[in-house]
């Protein structure tokens, strides 16, 4: 048999990233609001069940994407396929737009693709917690794109509750023309008394009521505190999305993506004109 499936896979954004601690196992302890944007790549996922041995390939328009095992949608197909107590052939087509290093979920958001389209073709012999179990063990970020949304994410980031968001939202992005590790991010962030900590409880209430006022005096991501301190880019961009009338603007994730979330469209494509002087990868997407 051989099947072909195409999928959407959704960028995110953090609207808020709070650190509680650090783990013994070197991870950290997470309330995170994940959000799923419009900027996507999208997935072709072909299968071959009749080759016998389990073989995954993978083919991208970028050349930067790993297309050996280092790729996480290629270890996301072995994975379920083992889980699944299945052989076959793989081969997956990533059409990339999601920019890599950048805070977005990209190459997770594409791991989550692959194993939601597996589960399609396969007729669904995992149910939906199974796939998220199998999501945890590629990335922290991974389970969160299995359901996609407004999603409050707790303990490493794979804890995970719906949110209710009933505001529509613009969210304007830019990306720096530099790439940031997460590893040495976290590796060197220091909590401290001192560590401004978002309120989380609030922001989903601010969430829940659609209040952007409220969501800006909540909402933080404290890991700003170390990629804003290395790069001056990141408050340079906040500033000018929040000069061209965001609501709010923040780092995602570990950055050096920074976001905007904005009411008026005059004010956004202000903002996007502004931003595409200093780089090239800027984007206007919806929260989807
Ligand atoms: O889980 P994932 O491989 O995506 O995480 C990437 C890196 O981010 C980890 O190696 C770790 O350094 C850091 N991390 C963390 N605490 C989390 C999630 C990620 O320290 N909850």
């Amino acid at each position: 048999m051989k099947t072909t499936i195409k999928k959407d896979c959704f960028a995110k954004v953090n609207l808020s990233l709070d650190v509680l601690g650090r783990r013994e196992d070197g991870y950290h302890n997470l309330e995170m609001i994940m959000q799923t944007v419009s900027l996507k790549d999208i997935l072709t996922v072909s299968v071959d069940t009749d080759a016998g041995e389990t073989v995954v390939t993978v083919e991208c328009n970028n050349s930067s994407v790993p297309q050996n095992d280092d790729n996480l949608a290629a270890k996301s197909a072995k994975l379920f396929l083992e889980k699944a107590g299945q052989k076959a052939a793989v081969k997956i087509q990533i059409e990339k737009n999601i920019p890599m290093g950048a805070g977005l979920g990209g190459g997770s958001s594409d791991a989550a693709g692959v194993l939601t389209a597996l589960n399609e073709i396969y007729e669904f012999p995992l149910k939906k917690e199974e796939l998220v179990d199998v999501a945890a063990g590629i990335g922290s970020d991974v389970p969160f794109f299995i359901y996609g949304g407004t999603m409050l994410a707790e303990d490493t980031g794979t804890k995970l509750s719906p949110v209710l968001s009933v505001k529509e939202m613009t969210i304007l992005i830019a990306k720096p023309m530099f790439p940031v590790s997460t590893p040495h991010v976290y590796k060197s962030l220091r909590l401290s008394h001192e560590t401004v900590h978002p309120d989380t409880k609030n922001v989903i209430a601010a969430l829940e009521i659609g209040d952007l006022k409220k969501l800006s005096e909540n909402a933080g991501n404290v890991l700003e505190t170390v990629t804003a301190a290395e790069h001056k880019e990141i408050d340079e961009y906040k500033n000018i999305m929040l000069q061209s009338g965001a609501a709010y603007a923040l780092m995602s994730g570990s950055g050096p993506s920074v976001f905007g979330v904005f009411e008026n469209e005059d004010e956004v494509l202000g903002a996007y004109k502004t931003l595409s002087n200093l780089t090239e990868e800027v984007y206007i997407t919806k929260a989807v």
